[in-house]
């Protein structure tokens, strides 16, 4: 039995007292729901978060001092700093022979930007065979598992919101080819979205507060109290490479970067990423920064316009390295976050339309403008938390195709563009004849599965055609 007195005890002492107002109303099923909804949340924070982000509406996170972050380039033997991509992949390859390494995509994600309805993570992903993102991160696990006869154990982690639909969609499709046990789901935590006029809870229903995901920032909390984390480390995982579930030309499990995060002086094995120079000023990339001695990212809401633009003597951007969201992350970094009392990354806050009821009436609203604050924590913030982090260079058309948006930059079509324009270099060097229009792009769609090359240099000339049609939509 609820104790009511007591949940509405500490809900007027949040000045939330509004989310029972309709209690009285309800059959019994959807008044245990609500309890057990309000028992969930933590309703002492309350007050200090509507404080700190809702009433207080904080502006631009980037500090005054900030300047370019240093990079490994992509060229080991670039001179401003170079580096032993040899090593790195040779210690690389042995953590993930020794099964030190696991997989982590989060896939909480709402996907409304793309207008999807259903986890991000089964929108058709490959240029040509149109296969799932999902598959097409689990394509790159199932061929390194092969190349280095290697247990890599994947944490897929998912929001309330699909968590569901996720493992429906896992179980139709036989784990996307992977051992079932080697699929490690875990659902991220979610926050309450705040009216942004009041500070009070919205109530999404009668009997339900309003939530949002708690970002992916979340996923450091979520790993720990999963029980994700320990899992892995009974498993002997040390290392996890992380993506997320946009981008099907991800390196899910690169032996470079995981030597150079875990063997290169300039790295405390914490937490390491991977940018790519920003294709122009105004590219919405979160920029790799440096200020007070720690590698910071600086999300491209907060970087200040003039900052964005500033160029070098040589016109190139200044602030140039746009991260790509991937990073290797420590498990022992993870463990000491979550040593420490009440660890939490700091919130972004956004502003956003949230249907609700009105708490005085009870009728539906559905707002016209913004009427919510949703707030959610960054991954990257726990960059400057690490003694030293790297960032490695890399190349925009070898490992980033995201989908993001339904149409414009980010969308299917670039993604499909940026997947034949790899797959295109790739057959080149190998010597097949590529189509191309008088703009020198690939008059083609192409796509290469990591199961069948995960490095140009795996293409074997001889199991590859010597052409490809004009027009051809090719999937090798
Ligand atoms: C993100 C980065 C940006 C980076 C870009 C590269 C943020 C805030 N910004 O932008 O710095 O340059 O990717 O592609 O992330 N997700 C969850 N749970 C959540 C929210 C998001 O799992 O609560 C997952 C999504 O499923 C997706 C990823 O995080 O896989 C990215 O989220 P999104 O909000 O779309 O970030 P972007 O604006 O694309």
């Amino acid at each position: 039995m609820p104790d009511t007195d007591r949940l509405r005890q500490r809900l007027r002492a949040a000045e939330q007292e509004h989310l029972l107002r309709f209690v009285d109303e309800l059959d019994p099923a959807l008044r245990d729901a609500l309890f057990a909804q309000l028992e969930a949340i933590d309703i002492e924070a309350i007050p200090s978060l509507v404080q700190r982000y809702v009433r207080a509406a904080p502006e631009s996170a980037a500090p005054a001092d900030i300047e370019p972050a240093p990079c490994h380039p992509r060229d080991p033997a670039d001179p401003r700093m170079p580096w032993d991509a040899g090593a790195c992949r040779r210690a690389g390859e042995a953590l993930i022979r020794a099964g030190k390494i696991a997989a982590f995509t989060v896939a909480g994600g709402q996907g409304s930007r793309l207008g999807y309805d259903g986890p991000k993570g089964c929108y058709p992903g490959g240029a040509v065979t149109e296969k799932p993102l999902f598959q097409c991160l689990a394509d790159w696990i199932i061929a390194a598992r092969e190349r280095y006869d290697a247990a890599i154990p994947w944490c897929v982690m998912t929001s309330p919101l699909n968590h569901k639909a996720t493992l429906e969609f896992f179980e139709a499709h036989d784990y996307c080819g992977l051992p079932r046990e080697d699929v490690i789901f875990f659902s991220q935590g979610v926050l309450p979205s705040f009216d942004m006029h009041t500070g009070k809870v919205l109530l999404a229903q009668k009997h339900e507060a309003a939530t949002n995901p708690d970002g992916h920032g979340g996923s450091l909390l979520a790993l720990h109290a999963s029980g994700a984390l320990r899992e892995l480390a009974t498993r002997g995982v040390e290392h996890i490479s992380y993506t997320q579930i946009d981008n099907p030309l991800v390196r899910v499990i690169d032996p470079v970067f995981i030597g150079l995060h875990t063997y290169d002086a300039a790295s405390s094995g914490e937490m390491s990423s991977k940018m790519v120079p920003k294709a122009h000023a105004g590219e919405k990339v979160g920029v790799f920064c440096a200020a007070g001695g720690r590698v910071m990212v600086v999300e491209y809401s907060d970087m200040p316009e003039e900052l964005s633009r500033a160029t070098n003597p040589d016109g190139a951007l200044r602030f140039n390295a746009g991260s790509i969201a991937v990073h290797m992350i420590g498990r022992a970094f993870i463990e000491r976050l979550n040593a420490g009392k009440g660890f939490a990354l700091p919130y972004h806050r956004a502003e956003k339309k949230v249907a609700c009821v009105d708490p005085e009436s009870g009728r539906p609203v559905v707002p016209a403008a913004p009427n919510a604050v949703k707030l959610e924590a960054f991954v990257f913030d726990a960059i400057p938390l690490c003694e030293r982090s790297v960032v490695l260079e890399t190349s925009r058309i070898e490992e980033f195709a995201p989908i993001k948006n339904a149409e414009g930059a980010d969308s299917p079509e670039t993604s499909r563009r940026v997947q034949t324009q790899r797959a295109a270099a790739w057959l080149e060097a190998c010597g097949v004849d590529v189509p191309r229009d008088a703009d020198g792009e690939p008059d083609c769609t192409l796509e290469i599965s990591p199961r069948t090359a995960m490095w140009a240099e795996d293409l074997r000339a001889e199991k590859t055609p010597r052409t490809i049609e004009r027009g051809a939509r090719t999937a090798l």
